[in-house]
C-alpha cells in the first residue's frame, strides 16, 4: 500500500465525517490526493460514505487480512512484520517455498484470501473458500536439528490454541500431530515443509489453515462431518484479523522459547490439552499401531501401549481415532 493511503485511512475517523479540506490540511495532501485515496481505499472495500464537501465518513473498516490492517497492533518483533498478501493462490506454502529459496527472512508470512490448490498433509487438498478463513505461511529459519523440526509444527498448533484461549471463551483441542480441534471436530491444520542441504535445515515453511467464519455446510459431505470454524463453535462471526495477529504473537513467543530451551517445556501444555490422551487410536504411516494414548515423549513423538500393552513410541503418522473419550479434552 502507498504510504498517503494508509494516511488517508488513519485520518478518516469512523465516529464522524471529515471535509476533504480538513483532512488535505491535517495530512498535508492535496484534495486531490485525499480524494484519489478514497476512491483507492473503497475498491478495497472500505465503506466510506459522504464526499469532499460533506465530509469522508468510514463506516466500515474492510475485513480483508490486509498487511496495513494487520500491522496496526501487532506485537511481534519479526513474526508477520512483512506479509506478501494475495486475493488468490495456488498455495501459500507453495509461494513462500519459493520466497525463503530466494532469500526471504524468517518471519515473513504470506497470506491469500483464497487458495485454488491449498494443499493439506498427506497430499489431501485443503478447500480454501474465499474470505473466511485464514490461510498463511510464515518462513522460519530454526538453527535446530533436522529431527527437531517436526516440533515446530506442534507449537504451532499450541499457539492457535493459546491464541483463540486469549480471544475467546473457548480451549481447542490438539490432535497429534498437526490438527486444532474445538468440541470433536477439526477447526485448522497445519502443514510445515522443510529444505534441508547437507543434512543441515536450511528453512521450514510452517503454512496453517484456519477455518475462521467458515459455515461447514459449503463443504463436501464426507469433510463437513468432521470440520467445525470458530464462528460455528461460538456461534457468531468473529474478526479474522484480530485471531491472525493473536496466533503470529503467540507462535513467534513458543518459537523464540523452542530455540532456546527446546520442545520438552512446552509438552506438558500440550499433553493436557491433547484430544488422543486415553483413546484408543490406530497410526498410520512408515509403520502401523493400534493401542491407547499413554502421552507425549520430550521430543513430541506419540506415546501408546500397543493392543499387547506394550509402550511405542511414534515418530510420525497420520491418526485415527477408534474410540470417544466420555469426558470430552475440549471447551
Ligand atoms: C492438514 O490438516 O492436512 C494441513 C492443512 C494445511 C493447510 C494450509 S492453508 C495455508 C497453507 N497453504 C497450503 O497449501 N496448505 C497450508
Amino acid at each position: 500500500m502507498e504510504n498517503y493511503h494508509l494516511q488517508v485511512l488513519r485520518g478518516l475517523d469512523p465516529g464522524r465525517g471529515i471535509p476533504g479540506r480538513e483532512l488535505s490540511l491535517k495530512l498535508g495532501l492535496s484534495a486531490s490526493a485525499v480524494a484519489k485515496s478514497v476512491g483507492w481505499l473503497r475498491t478495497r472495500k472500505y465503506r466510506i460514505e459522504g464526499g469532499c464537501a460533506g465530509g469522508y465518513f468510514l463506516k466500515e473498516a474492510a475485513s480483508s487480512l490486509y498487511p496495513w490492517e494487520v500491522s496496526a497492533g501487532l506485537k511481534t518483533a519479526g513474526f508477520g512484520k512483512k506479509i506478501h498478501y494475495f486475493s488468490e493462490l495456488d498455495s501459500t506454502n507453495s509461494l513462500a517455498f519459493e520466497l525463503a529459496l530466494a532469500g526471504a527472512s524468517e518471519g515473513e508470512a504470506v497470506v491469500a484470501e483464497t487458495q485454488n490448490r491449498g494443499r493439506g498433509r498427506l497430499d489431501r487438498v485443503w478447500i480454501s473458500p474465499p474470505g473466511v478463513n485464514i490461510y498463511a505461511s510464515l518462513i522460519l529459519r530454526p538453527r535446530v536439528p533436522m529431527e527437531q523440526v517436526a516440533g515446530i509444527s506442534l507449537l504451532a498448533g499450541l499457539a492457535l490454541a493459546r491464541a483463540c484461549s486469549r480471544l475467546w471463551p473457548v480451549s481447542p483441542g490438539l490432535k497429534w500431530p498437526n490438527d486444532v480441534f474445538l468440541g470433536d471436530k477439526k477447526a485448522a491444520g497445519i502443514l510445515s515443509e522443510a529444505r534441508t542441504e547437507g543434512g543441515e535445515v536450511r528453512f521450514v515453511v510452517c503454512g496453517i489453515g484456519i477455518n475462521v467464519n467458515l459455515d461447514p455446510g459449503v463443504l463436501p459431505g464426507e469433510v463437513r462431518a468432521r470440520a467445525t470454524s470458530v464462528a460455528e463453535f461460538l456461534g457468531r462471526p468473529v474478526s479474522r484479523l484480530r485471531l491472525w495477529r493473536a496466533f503470529l504473537e503467540d507462535f513467534e513467543e513458543v518459537y523464540r522459547g523452542f530455540l532456546r530451551r527446546g520442545l520438552s517445556p512446552f509438552m506438558a501444555e500440550w499433553d493436557r490439552r491433547s484430544i488422543l490422551k486415553g483413546r484408543r487410536v490406530k497410526v498410520s504411516g512408515a509403520q502401523e499401531w493400534e493401542g491407547e494414548v499413554a502421552g507425549l515423549d520430550p521430543s513430541g513423538a506419540l506415546r501408546l501401549n500397543d493392543r499387547e500393552g506394550k509402550p511405542r513410541v511414534v515418530l510420525a503418522g497420520d491418526v485415527q481415532m477408534l474410540t470417544v473419550n466420555k469426558e470430552e479434552k475440549c471447551c
